[in-house]
C-alpha cells in the first residue's frame, strides 16, 4: 500500500476536552478506487479535499453506503476495535442492496489497521472518548445516466469523539413520516436513509424532541428504531426490543447488549412492540426505562417519549439497566473488564 504522510500533524489544534461528534478529522485517510472490474490503488494520504467530477453519480443519485465503528485505548495505550468484522460484513450487505461494489475483507482490514497505526496518537483516552471510524463507499463514475455506477471509491476517515448525546434524550414517535418500507433499503446503512430523516427530525426538534422514533410505515402502530440507534424498553423488569427486519438496521450494539443482558440474567424479549403497549405500560408505571443503543450513541437513556399529545416519562430513576449495561459494554470495549465474548481485536504495531 502506498503511504503518504502529512507534513505536519494537526493533533495539537484539537481540544480533546470538548470534542463535538464528527467535527474533527485525523491527519490521514484511506482511499481505494474500483475501476475496470477491480479495486486499485489502495493508499493512505493526508486528510485532504477530494477532486471529483460534478457529474459523479453519487452527487445526483445518492448511491452511497457507510459504516460506523470505534477504536478505544486501554490503560496501557493499546488500541482496540469492537467486533470490526461485523462492520465489514454489514458494509457489503448495504453495498449489495444499493447495487454497489463491496469491499473485500483484506482491503477493508488492511486499510483500517494501517490507518489506525498511523493515526494512533489520535485515539483519545478516558471516559466516554473514542476514535470514531467512518468507512464509506460511493459511486464515482462520471455520468448522470440513472443506473448503477461502474466506478466507486472506498474511503476510511477517523474522528476523535466524545458523547453523541451529552444528556438523556426525549424522543417523538413518528405518526406521519416514515424512514423505511418493506422492500426498501431500511436495513442498509445507505446515506439516503439519513437524508430522508433530517426533515422529520428537524420538525421534532422544533417541538422540543431530540430525535424521532420510527414506526412501521404501513400503520405507525409498531415502534422500530430511532434516528441513529436501535431501541430497548424496560417493561417491568424485562427488556423488550423490536426484531430487526428489512426496515431496521441490524445494530451491532443492539445484538451485543442482548447477549450482555442475558448473561446478567436479565430477560430479553425480541418481538414486535406496539405503541399502545408502551402507552399502557406507562399508564401502569411499568415503563421503567427506554434507551437507544448504537456505535455513536453508545447507550443513551431516554427520559421521555412523546406520542401525539401524550408524553410518557420513564419511572426508573436509579439502578437503571441502561447504566449497568453501558458500564459492562464499555468495560469490554476499553479492556477494563473481561471480554468473555471474544469481541475485541487489538491493533498491533
Ligand atoms: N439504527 C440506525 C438508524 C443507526 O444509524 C445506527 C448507528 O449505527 C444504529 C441503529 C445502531 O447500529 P450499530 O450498533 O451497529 O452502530
Ligand atoms: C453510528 O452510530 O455509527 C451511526 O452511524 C450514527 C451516525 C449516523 C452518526
Amino acid at each position: 500500500m502506498q503511504i503518504t504522510k502529512a507534513s505536519k500533524s494537526r493533533l495539537s489544534e484539537v481540544d480533546f476536552d470538548n470534542l463535538s461528534f464528527g467535527a474533527n478529522f485525523t491527519d490521514h485517510m484511506f482511499v481505494a478506487d474500483y475501476k475496470d472490474g477491480k479495486w486499485n490503488d489502495a493508499r493512505i494520504t493526508p486528510y485532504e479535499p477530494l477532486v471529483m467530477s460534478p457529474g459523479a453519480k453519487v452527487l445526483h443519485y445518492g448511491q452511497s453506503v457507510f459504516e460506523g465503528m470505534k477504536a478505544y485505548k486501554d490503560e496501557n495505550d493499546k488500541v482496540w476495535l469492537f467486533r470490526p468484522d461485523e462492520n465489514q460484513k454489514r458494509l457489503n450487505i448495504s453495498a449489495e442492496r444499493l447495487d454497489m461494489q463491496g469491499v473485500p475483507a483484506e482491503i477493508f482490514n488492511e486499510g483500517l489497521f494501517e490507518l489506525l497505526k498511523i493515526d494512533s496518537d489520535w485515539v483519545p483516552k478516558g471516559k466516554g472518548r473514542s476514535l470514531y471510524i467512518r468507512p464509506f463507499i460511493f459511486a464515482s463514475e462520471e455520468t448522470i445516466v440513472a443506473s448503477s455506477s461502474t466506478e466507486f471509491k472506498f474511503m476510511i476517515l477517523l474522528s476523535p469523539v466524545g458523547a453523541y448525546f451529552s444528556n438523556d434524550v426525549k424522543l417523538k414517535i413518528a405518526d406521519k413520516f416514515s424512514r423505511a418500507a418493506n422492500g426498501g433499503v431500511g436495513f442498509a446503512k445507505a446515506g439516503g436513509n439519513y437524508a430522508g430523516s433530517f426533515y422529520p427530525a428537524r420538525l421534532a426538534k422544533e417541538e422540543g424532541f431530540d430525535q424521532v422514533i420510527w414506526t412501521d410505515d404501513a400503520t405507525h402502530t409498531f415502534v422500530e428504531e430511532a434516528g441513529v440507534m436501535n431501541l430497548m424498553f424496560r417493561i417491568g423488569d424485562k427488556i423488550v426490543t423490536a426484531p430487526t427486519s428489512e426496515r431496521i438496521l441490524d445494530g451491532i450494539t443492539r445484538k451485543s447488549l442482548i447477549e450482555i443482558a442475558r448473561s446478567e440474567n436479565i430477560e430479553v424479549e425480541v418481538r414486535p412492540i406496539k405503541v399502545q403497549e408502551l402507552l399502557d405500560a406507562s399508564a401502569k408505571g411499568e415503563l421503567k426505562e427506554a434507551f437507544g443503543c448504537g456505535t455513536a450513541a453508545v447507550i443513551s437513556p431516554i427520559y421521555a417519549i412523546g406520542h401525539k399529545d401524550m408524553l410518557m416519562e420513564m419511572s426508573q430513576k436509579e439502578n437503571r439497566y441502561s447504566e449497568m449495561l453501558k458500564a459492562k459494554m464499555v468495560e469490554i470495549q476499553t479492556k477494563a473488564g473481561e471480554d468473555k465474548f471474544g469481541w475485541t481485536k487489538q491493533v498491533t504495531f
